[in-house]
């Protein structure tokens, strides 16, 4: 896919089915980078470049698990996940989960959020999903802003959603439906009462 432009820089999302070591080096170094400022990928102390190595080979091997790479200018600078539902759950099979998604302290005010959530949905709506969920800490105000301005719906709030230093964070939960790539469009309301 070629590269989206802002201002001089080349902005890439794609999903990665394999990284070689540089590319995971920059994924390591980007996402401890995120993690020290202050977070959004579920870690709270900088995990160093082994563990997390050790996370996204892991990633890559799980069948239920799609990772997205953002890169600028080439360079892998921050990731999202696409958390499919597991096979036996029928019933919630038409939704996914967006999660640990984050751009590196180094490469924010670009547009690549914007572009990696929108890559993550076009992938969700391909695949058949028709709903999108995803939670964030409270204290996350720019991934707010983000999700907000790109149609997400608050529809609760956990007040115990995390401990981050000995402190208890709440968590907004949020949901968005997904454009069909093809066929009709999702009615919720005839989800009501029918089991
Ligand atoms: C949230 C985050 C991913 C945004 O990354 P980014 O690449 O800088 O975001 P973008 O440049 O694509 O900006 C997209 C939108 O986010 C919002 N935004 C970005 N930076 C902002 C800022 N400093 N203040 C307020 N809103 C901001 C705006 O709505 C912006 O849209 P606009 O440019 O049209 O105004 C990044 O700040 C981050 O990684 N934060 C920590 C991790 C996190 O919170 N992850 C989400 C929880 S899973």
């Amino acid at each position: 896919m070629a590269p989206m432009t802002s201002a001089t820089h080349a902005l890439l999302v794609e999903r990665v089915e394999a990284l070689d070591d540089a590319e995971l080096a920059d994924l390591c170094e980007a996402t401890d980078a995120a993690i020290i400022e202050g977070g959004g990928f579920g870690w709270v102390e900088p995990q160093g470049r082994e563990a997390l190595a050790r996370h996204f080979r892991g990633v890559l091997l799980v069948p239920a698990i799609e990772l997205f790479v953002a890169r600028l200018d080439g360079v892998p600078v921050g990731s999202a996940q696409l958390l499919r539902p597991p096979r036996n759950n029928e019933a919630q099979s038409f939704s996914a989960q967006l999660t640990h998604a984050y751009i590196a302290p180094y490469a924010r005010g670009h547009g690549l959020a914007r572009l990696l959530v929108r890559r993550v949905e076009e992938r969700a709506s391909a695949l058949g999903h028709r709903v999108l969920n995803l939670d964030v800490r409270d204290t996350q105000t720019t991934a707010i802003t983000l999700f907000e301005a790109m149609g997400y719906t608050h529809w609760g709030t956990h007040p115990a959603y995390a401990r981050v230093r000995g402190a208890t964070v709440s968590g907004r939960y949020y949901h968005k439906l997904l454009e069909p790539a093809r066929g009709r469009a999702l009615d919720i309301r005839a989800t009501h009462n029918k089991g």
